[in-house]
């Protein structure tokens, strides 16, 4: 077992209604704590370069204008394990396929509008952390 960081966001639908909270209650629940967070209204060009790895996918456009649709709030989270923790306690990226229980299972809308993205690697969440976040905006301990 070893300390990591991962990247999270709570997207538009989830921050829409006013589900923050929730979602961050059961991050902590799982020993996921938050070491850094902002909200911030996405531009065109931050969240097309953010889902570059997706560019050629036939979702690709519609991801993008979901995700600067309205604010979203990206979160630094720290613990155990976090990368697999984390996609555990999100559950599968189409919620008809999530475990109950999870974020996914108990607040997604649908594919899209999945309520919460997580990086999917201890690598990639180490790329997605340095994209939007300084060193100096991350509590170390
Ligand atoms: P996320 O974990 O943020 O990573 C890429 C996102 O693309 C994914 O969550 C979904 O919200 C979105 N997406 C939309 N359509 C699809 C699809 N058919 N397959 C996978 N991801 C999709």
């Amino acid at each position: 077992m070893t300390t990591q960081r991962t990247l999270a966001i709570i997207k538009p639908d989830a921050v829409e209604r006013n589900i923050i909270g929730k979602i961050c209650t059961m991050l902590e629940s799982n020993n996921l704590n938050i070491v850094a967070a902002k909200m911030k209204h996405l531009t065109h060009g931050e969240a097309a370069g953010f889902y570059q790895v997706h560019a050629s996918r036939p979702f690709y456009n519609d991801l993008v204008s979901y995700m600067i649709s309205s604010p979203v709030m990206i979160l630094v989270l720290e613990g155990e394990n976090a990368v697999e923790v984390y996609r555990n306690v999100m559950g599968a990226t189409d919620p008809k396929n999530a475990a109950p229980n999870t974020i996914r299972a108990e607040f997604a809308l649908g594919i899209e509008k999945n309520s919460v993205h997580g990086s999917d690697s201890v690598d990639n969440a180490l790329m997605e952390i340095g994209y939007f976040f300084a060193q100096t905006e991350i509590i170390q301990k």
